[in-house]
């Protein structure tokens, strides 16, 4: 490839793959270069997300709450089914397959919209004053080749933060890979870190029968969340049966044997803690991956966490260097860097081809947060510990589940939904769920938000009945005390 391109993007997951996409849609003649291969070594677009994330993660969690629900739950709507087991490889397979549609999908958007996809690392080379494009070498084995391209889009995602003490080896100790491959149900699983990850993969297994035990390092969990969210979530999840989460745990040593694992820890109230379990899943948080961008020899610069410092347009310390997604700052969240990578795409085209085009920074004020435990948990906007710190007086309404004929007719009224308003205002500042189904009625608030509605708009519209959307209606009412079925 010796002619100039006009973009060259470094990562094919939800940020790049998508940036690639909409420079090509624009008139930008693009290059989207990735290294995921899958298992027959040829290339599996979609990073992360796609591969090992937020799709395969989401398929077990539908299986195993299917069979959890077949098992344990659907009796109370006077079902019985005796004998349900779980196949474990064909649920796995199942999950591979969905994979597999989606990742060959993107290479057939990239045949569609003309992107030329390259397999291999890419490495951003330094550029003198005097060149006119930039150069990225892209390694595959043996395979070198250099593309040189007017402007770049870095968008090479994060990786699992490592814990210092063990090796991750996806036999026994586990990642999000090795936990999304399992080919059967451990009896004991242990988990360290009660994120989001934790949270999610503890679920698929622990639904599927596994005792697991997570260890969490904060006193609490789910610091993210708003407080009285994330405790109604402790409160109900510690009633599960098969599943313990210790909050306050400092781990000392984590040993491997030969079918097992042994986790020393010291609990809450400083005694020491012996855990063992048949595997262990990390999941402590993701770090940025910058590691064969050949930042040392471009000059990129990264902030003090390591990610690729870039302003609120995504703009690097290099010209013409763009990046985005969980690479730099910002929540690690597949929608939140498609967002990026399509403001980036916006803005080049804006520069090189003169399209008219309103290209704002993302607002991550509104980028939603859905955990796909159950109940599910989501919310967007402020939380109430944020607007008390920053000294902004608000009003709260809250309606729960149990009081919603739809959610009684599902057999799930578990939760609550809250609206916080300004109190001068009425405009919507946050919105935070937990209960049935709140990954889909998150986007009624999102998209408020984003309209910055008041509490009364959203009290204005009519919402169907019977529906979970019933909740949001009443807790944006309850807003100014006129909640009407409780
Ligand atoms: P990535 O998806 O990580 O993609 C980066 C790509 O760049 C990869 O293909 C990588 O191989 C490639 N790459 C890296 N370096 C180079 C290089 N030098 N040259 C060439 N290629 C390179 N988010 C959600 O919003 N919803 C969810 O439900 C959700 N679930 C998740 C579940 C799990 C288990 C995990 C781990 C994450 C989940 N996430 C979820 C987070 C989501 O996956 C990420 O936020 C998202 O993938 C980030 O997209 P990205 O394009 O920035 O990076
Ligand atoms: P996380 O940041 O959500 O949670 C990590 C947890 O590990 C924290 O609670 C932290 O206190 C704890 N921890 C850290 N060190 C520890 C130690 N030594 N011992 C015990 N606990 C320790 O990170 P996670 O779960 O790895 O996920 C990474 C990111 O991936 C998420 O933050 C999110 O951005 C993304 N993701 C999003 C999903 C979604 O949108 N549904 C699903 C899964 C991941």
């Amino acid at each position: 490839m010796s002619d100039i391109v006009d973009v060259a993007v470094i990562g094919g997951g939800p940020g790049g793959y998508v940036a690639a996409i909409r420079c090509a849609q624009l008139g930008l003649n693009t290059v989207c270069i990735d290294a995921w291969k899958n298992e027959r070594g040829r290339a599996s677009l979609g990073g992360t997300c796609l591969n090992v994330g937020c799709i395969p993660s989401k398929a077990l969690l539908e299986s195993s709450e299917q069979y959890f629900q077949v098992k344990h739950k659907i009796s109370a709507h006077g079902i019985q089914i005796e004998g349900a087991t779980v196949d474990v490889p064909a649920m796995i397979a199942r999950k591979d397959k969905i994979v597999t549609t989606f990742t060959t999908g993107i290479a057939s958007l990239f045949k569609k919209n003309k992107v030329q996809s390259v397999l291999g690392t890419g490495k951003l080379l330094k550029r003198a004053d005097t060149d006119d494009a930039w150069c990225v070498e892209v390694k595959d084995g043996d395979n070198i080749q250099t593309i040189r391209a007017k402007y770049v889009i870095v968008a090479t995602g994060s990786v699992p933060r490592q814990l210092p003490m063990v090796d991750i080896d996806n036999e026994t100790i586990l990642d999000n890979i090795g936990a999304l491959a399992l080919t059967d149900t451990p009896k004991r699983l242990g988990v360290v870190g009660a994120g989001v990850i934790g949270l999610e993969m503890g679920s698929v297994w622990r639904r599927l029968g596994s005792e697991v035990t997570i260890l969490e390092a904060m006193p609490d969990f789910l610091m993210a969340a708003d407080e009285q969210i994330a405790k109604e979530a402790k409160k109900i999840f510690s009633k599960e049966p098969g599943l313990v989460i210790q909050t306050g745990v400092e781990i000392s040593s984590i040993k491997t044997g030969k079918k097992s694992v042994t986790v020393q820890y010291q609990d809450a109230d400083g005694n020491k803690q012996k855990l063992d379990v048949d595997k262990l899943i990390v999941a402590i948080g993701r770090v940025p991956n910058t590691a064969d961008l050949g930042v040392d020899e471009n000059g990129l610069d990264l902030d003090e966490r390591g990610f690729v410092f870039v302003d609120e347009y995504c703009r690097t310390n290099l010209t013409n260097v763009f990046a985005v997604g969980d690479v730099v700052r910002g929540p690690m969240l597949a929608h939140k860097a498609s967002e990026e990578g399509v403001a980036v795409a916006e803005a080049i085209a804006v520069k090189e081809k003169g399209h008219q085009l309103n290209t704002q920074p993302v607002n991550f004020n509104v980028i939603p947060w859905v955990i796909y435990t159950a109940p599910e948990i989501a919310w967007v906007g402020k939380n109430e510990q944020e607007l008390k710190k920053a000294g902004i007086s608000y009003n709260v309404g809250q309606f729960p589940f149990i009081a919603n004929g739809r959610a009684r007719a599902m057999n799930a009224p578990t939760g609550f939904v809250k609206v916080l308003a300004d109190a001068e205002t009425d405009r919507v500042l946050g919105v935070h769920m937990i209960g049935p189904h709140v990954s889909e009625l998150i986007s009624e608030a999102v998209m408020a938000m984003g309209f910055s509605a008041s509490s009364e708009d959203i009290a204005c519209i009519v919402h169907a009945h019977p529906s979970l959307s019933e909740v949001l209606h009443e807790a944006a009412l309850d807003v100014n005390d006129r909640a009407l079925h409780i």
